[in-house]
């Protein structure tokens, strides 16, 4: 799909199709389409969609008009606007078209360029089927976006975003029987390959040497190799860079506590933090802006055998901290703190962990903001606004003391769970313990990484935050 900026009017866009807005207040300015409006008794509401064909005074086949809701259109609107529009573009296989510029409330021009690239190129996301052959009869090959100003950075922004919640998207969606920890592996080389990036993969008994007893008690029961994957891309000079870690649980069955069997299939998606960091990479790389970026993903299978790690086991970590595994379940911090240790030889300006860490947040927070804890307040605040400006919510939930205490073990330095209560704020301290030594942030992705349901599928979040984190540090 590709994007162009457009300085006409949309009654001569020569194509299949065009896309034009209204509002409860102001309707499109063309005579036909008002009475055609009038005449279907079109509602202008956020959502709507009205098809008409062959209309007179337009040089397109299909007039798409799209509903607003109110008068001051919200990005919220505008964005549920797009997503019925390409629902509609996909049914009648539209391959090209021009939509028609709108003035969203507290955004500027670029920003709504940006995010109708990105909205519009991930609504054409398609599940690729495994042993298919993958062709889509309904791509869009090229969208026109209207606009007065020469500016096409905004739509290679939203363009490289997209790029990469695909890649994020199609990493979460394949089995586990194929997206292995090697599978992440290659697809982190093909990366470097690709982009000119550098990679380094560290096998199990590189992770031994380093004293990643941690990570690999996770891995012991499974047959696949563990991998410790670091990508750089380097884009100005020596100056520190940003450090993202991923949790790459290609499977998470629980171990010896074992999950229950239902839904347990979605477990094959315990990989998207480290889908999301591989996902911002090759945006960086496709962007190519003037940062230094590290991502790290720890990519492991957590699963029951005789030679699994046991409840009451305890582990010594990279740090030297001592672990009680009181359950096997709550794998992803004891492959994280090892990941978190590992990432100070990178120098790190900021570390920022991406998990599918706790069932709790999506008790806390449902479906709609990954839960942020962080160890510094200006981290989690630039994290915060960036989240507001991608449309990619987040929410604090604080790292205290109390909380720490729950972690409390009689044999070890601490126990890897803290009990019912606050479980995604005891999983955040738990990390805390192994990032003193940087400005740390985490954010647990287990409700915003993933839609249940008839749509079923991972979700390509957080990508839009970190990138709007990353792309923010420059203009500062
Ligand atoms: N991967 C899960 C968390 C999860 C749950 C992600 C649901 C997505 C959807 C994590 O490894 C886990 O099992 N956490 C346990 C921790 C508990 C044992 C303290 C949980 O949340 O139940
Ligand atoms: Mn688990
Ligand atoms: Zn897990």
């Amino acid at each position: 799909m590709e994007f162009s900026l457009i300085n006409e009017t949309i009654q001569h866009f020569e194509g299949d199709s065009v896309v034009v807005f209204s509002n409860s207040s102001v309707v499109f300015d063309d005579e036909n389409i008002q009475k055609l409006i009038a005449l279907n008794h079109f509602e202008s509401k956020s959502g709507k969609v009205l098809l008409l064909s062959l209309v007179s005074g337009f040089k397109s086949k299909q007039v798409i008009v799209a509903g607003l809701g109110d008068a001051i259109v919200t990005a919220k609107d505008y964005v549920k606007a797009l997503s019925s529009v390409s629902v509609v573009l996909a049914e009648i296989k539209a391959k090209n078209l021009m939509i028609q510029h709108v003035e969203i409330k507290g955004f500027d021009e670029p920003w709504v360029h940006k995010i109708t690239a990105k909205v519009m190129h991930n609504a054409s996301y398609e599940v690729q089927k495994v042993g298919g052959d993958n062709k889509s009869s309904s791509r869009i090959e090229h969208i026109a976006v209207q606009s007065s100003m020469d500016n096409t950075h905004a739509l290679i922004q939203g363009q490289a975003i997209a790029d990469g919640m695909s890649l994020t998207r199609h990493l979460g969606d394949l089995p586990s029987n194929i997206c292995t920890p090697s599978y992440l592996a290659d697809t982190a080389m093909s990366l470097a390959k690709a982009f000119k990036l550098k990679c380094e993969v560290l096998e199990e008994a590189d992770m031994s040497k380093l004293g990643m007893g941690s990570l690999l008690s996770v891995s012991k029961g499974s047959i696949e190799p563990a991998k410790l994957i670091s990508l750089s891309y380097q884009g100005n000079g020596n100056e520190k860079p940003i450090v993202l870690v991923g949790k790459g649980v290609t499977f998470d069955s629980g171990g010896i506590s074992l999950k229950p069997g239902a839904s347990m299939d979605e477990m094959k998606y315990d990989m998207c933090g480290a889908a999301c960091v591989l996902g911002v990479m090759r945006a960086i790389a496709q962007i190519k802006p003037n940062i230094n970026l590290v991502v790290v993903v720890s990519a492991l299978e957590n699963m029951p055998a005789h030679n699994a790690s046991k409840p009451g086991d305890v582990v010594k970590s990279m740090s030297g901290q001592t672990i009680e595994i009181l359950n096997t379940d709550a794998e992803g911090r004891l492959i994280l703190c090892d990941a978190l240790t590992y990432v100070k030889k990178f120098n790190p300006k900021v570390v920022i962990d991406v998990a599918t860490l706790t069932g709790a947040v999506i008790i806390a927070l449902g479906k709609h903001n990954s839960g942020l804890m962080s160890n510094d307040q200006d981290l989690a605040d630039d994290i915060i606004s960036a989240s507001k400006v991608a449309l990619d919510g987040v929410w604090q939930l604080p790292i205290e003391d109390e909380y720490d205490e729950l972690l409390k073990s009689n044999f070890a330095d601490m126990a890897n769970i803290g009990g019912r209560e606050a479980a995604s704020i005891t999983a955040g301290c738990f990390l805390s313990r192994f990032t003193r030594d940087y400005r740390w942030a985490h954010l647990d992705i287990a409700g915003t990484a993933w839609v249940n349901g008839d749509k079923k599928g991972a979700t390509g979040r957080p990508v839009p935050l970190l990138m709007q984190y990353i792309l923010d540090k420059i203009k500062k």
